[in-house]
């Protein structure tokens, strides 16, 4: 089967950007898309909203679809793990320090993960990195259910993977995105100084029947990482 048109010029387009367009140049108009692919405006608007979501675009009504900044990691509002994002910038992930802990769950995080309090979890940190560099320490915990005793993730492998593969893969989370500064530790760990700024990231994701598969807190390099969000009026 071959690929639907919107996606073979989405890749063309992805191509052109990463390989010499510079930020917020712009590209070239709907029109001249659709005069020079021989495509519908359909298609082409179908391939700029799925480069708008992978951040690697933005669009400003009126004016057109610029190039977004790439050296920065933007993050779109499509739910995707950490290794989908760097993968979607041309990097490879991975992680390094990683830590898994069995542990009783708190009231608190038995209450965010539906299970009751006391029962096993799993508290697992990382240090993610991109291309080998760190980019976000992450906290995840998650029902020991899910996971077998000997559980652990090697260091190229993704917890989103993992969940889909025993069909529990997360579809859909509450976020919320808020600025702090790191601590000594923290700072230490992802490379930076101490009180450098980051971005705090808390995710709750559920999977496809709703039922929660783990809260994560990741602190994010603000040097390194943005948040990027398309955003419509209403009508
Ligand atoms: C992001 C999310 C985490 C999630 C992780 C999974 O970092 N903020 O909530 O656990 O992605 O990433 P991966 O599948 O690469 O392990």
């Amino acid at each position: 089967m071959s690929a639907p048109k919107y996606e073979i010029l989405r890749t063309e387009l992805e191509q052109l950007i990463t390989s010499g367009l510079d930020a917020h140049a712009p590209l070239p108009s709907e029109r001249e898309l659709m005069a020079q692919y021989g495509l519908s405006r359909m298609t082409v608007r179908e391939a700029l909203t799925r480069l708008a979501e992978d951040g690697l675009v933005y669009r400003v009504q009126g004016a057109g679809t610029f190039v977004s900044d790439l050296t920065k990691i933007t993050k779109s509002l499509t739910l995707t793990s950490f290794s989908e994002d760097i993968r979607a910038r041309g990097m490879v992930p991975g992680s390094r320090a990683s830590t898994v802990t069995w542990t009783e769950a708190d009231a608190e995080t038995a209450s965010v993960l539906n299970i009751s309090p006391g029962a096993r979890i799993v508290h697992m940190e990382r240090v993610r990195t991109a291309d080998g560099l760190p980019m976000c320490l992450e906290n995840v915990w998650i029902s020991a259910e899910l996971v077998p005793e000997d559980f652990e993730l090697d260091e190229n492998s993704s917890l989103y993977d993992y969940l889909e593969g025993i069909g529990r893969g997360p579809v859909t989370a509450s976020q919320t995105i808020q600025a702090t500064v790191l601590t000594t530790d923290q700072a230490h760990l992802l490379e930076v100084p101490p009180y450098s700024p980051a971005l705090a990231v808390s995710r709750v994701a559920a999977d496809a029947q709703g039922r929660v598969v783990e809260q994560a807190k990741s602190l994010y390099r603000a040097d390194r990482y943005d948040f990027h969000v398309t955003v419509e009026k209403a009508r």
